[in-house]
């Protein structure tokens, strides 16, 4: 459920048409619902109610501060995989308590940051870099809060660049070495096993794949109990999908009804740590109709939001719904939606019988909460999108457009 409805013809934010906003704001233009935003981050809690619980907010999908800001105000902690992503979960008032810190090139500086910062937990990622947080906590004079991520081995059937719980891929500690890894962390000085970890990707909109793990980790689990190894925390990832297309996803709900009976009887904290099922259906990327081009067997429109913008159709073919922010009657054609790009990669919708469009027409690019934004570039050097936060009525400027002389920031020519 998201609040981006039509009214007498028009799409609006909540209660703002988004006309309203792109004369305000100028295009391209991401625009969050915070409305949205709550929703979803209350119904992770409500799913899980009644087991102790953690929903660390994936940073990568929408790292904006004012979303951290108030996805912490609403209980939520941050689930980290960079020094950066660390620091805008700080900055943006969450506890460091509720905040794990996956990825599996941490280096030496951020180790040491998240340490000095006293993050919930590290999750770990291979032997090496147990050995270095050791080490690095030693140094400091500290013990490092620790979960081993797991890789149980499951397909969770979704697109291979966003799956990760395979064997094959690089994520994880294999199942087979897992009790081995657990015992030599339990035996090192600065470490202290607090966790057990998995994520198996992304995207993912039944309910089976995340069973099928945890009932994996949860014999790992049993394991290392009868090797006297105790665990509190069990976090079991994020990845649970939204609709794209309109196609059916699991819920929250749904989810936590056949995880928590699993759980049942065990003394632990369960970690979720969802990003695109809490942000992705709350945001949009609006656009404006530069241009119209007739091409073979359909026409081309060209919008001033590119690849750069938000590329997960070019990197994924992933599929964005676009909407004409004004409805009309002109009929329909068949559509590419292109940016300015000089790239034959860069398009946001291809093939798409959409409503008739003339120059100077706005569109708004559904779903562009998560990863949108996060994944944005300077390519071809363009300046960045604003973002706007909308509630009810009102709205809020959460980052500016980036200016020319942004562009060149930090960079200088040699005497
Ligand atoms: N936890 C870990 C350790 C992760 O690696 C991820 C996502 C999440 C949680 C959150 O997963 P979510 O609930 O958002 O599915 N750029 C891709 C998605 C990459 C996801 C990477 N990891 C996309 O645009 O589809």
């Amino acid at each position: 459920m998201h609040l981006f409805q039509y009214r007498n013809g028009e799409l609006y934010a909540e209660g703002v048409p988004l006309r309203v906003l792109a004369k305000k704001y100028g295009t391209p233009l991401y625009v969050y619902s915070q409305g949205t935003l709550e929703r979803h981050i209350k119904s992770y809690h409500t799913a899980f109610k009644g087991y102790p619980h953690i929903i660390c907010f994936a940073v990568k999908a929408n790292s904006n501060i004012a979303v951290l800001n108030l996805l912490g105000k609403n209980g939520a902690g941050a689930d980290v995989v960079s020094g950066g992503e660390l620091y805008r979960a700080l900055k943006a008032g969450i506890p460091a308590k509720r905040i794990v810190y996956a990825g599996v090139g941490k280096t030496g500086d951020e180790i040491r940051y998240a340490l000095k910062s006293k993050i919930l937990m590290f999750n770990i990622e291979s032997g090496d870099e147990l050995a270095e947080i050791n080490r690095i906590a030693g140094r400091m004079r500290l013990k490092a809060p620790i979960a081993l991520r797991i890789n149980p081995d499951i397909d969770p059937l979704t697109h291979p660049y966003i799956s990760t719980g395979l064997k094959k891929y690089k994520f994880g500690i294999p199942m087979e070495e897992a009790l081995e890894c657990f015992k030599l962390a339990h035996g090192m000085k600065n470490i202290e096993v607090v966790g057990i970890h998995k994520h198996i990707g992304s995207q993912i909109t039944e309910v089976t794949p995340f069973v099928d793990a945890l009932r994996k980790i949860l014999k790992l689990l049993d394991e290392l109990t009868a090797h006297g190894l105790t665990i509190r925390y069990l976090d079991m990832g994020g990845g649970l999908g939204i609709p794209y297309n309109n196609e059916p996803t699991a819920q929250p709900r749904e989810l936590a009804k056949q995880v928590l009976p699993l759980l049942k009887g065990r003394d632990l904290t369960l970690v979720v740590e969802p990003g695109r099922s809490i942000t992705g259906n709350a945001g949009i990327l609006l656009a404006k109709v530069l241009y119209l081009k007739k091409g073979p067997g359909k026409e081309f429109v060209i919008v001033d939001a590119g690849m750069n913008d938000l590329m997960r159709p070019s990197l994924y073919d992933a599929y964005h719904e676009v909407l004409p922010v004004k409805r009309s009657r002109r009929g329909k054609v068949v559509s590419d939606v292109v940016g300015p790009i000089c790239e034959s990669g860069d398009f946001i919708a291809k093939g798409r019988p959409l409503q008739k469009l003339q120059q100077g027409d706005l569109i708004s690019v559904m779903s562009a909460g998560a990863y949108c934004f996060t994944m944005s570039s300077n390519y071809n050097a363009r300046p960045k999108p604003a973002e706007v936060m909308v509630k009810g009525r009102r709205h809020f400027l959460i980052r500016q457009r980036e200016t020319l002389s942004d562009l060149t920031r930090g960079e200088t020519i040699p005497k």
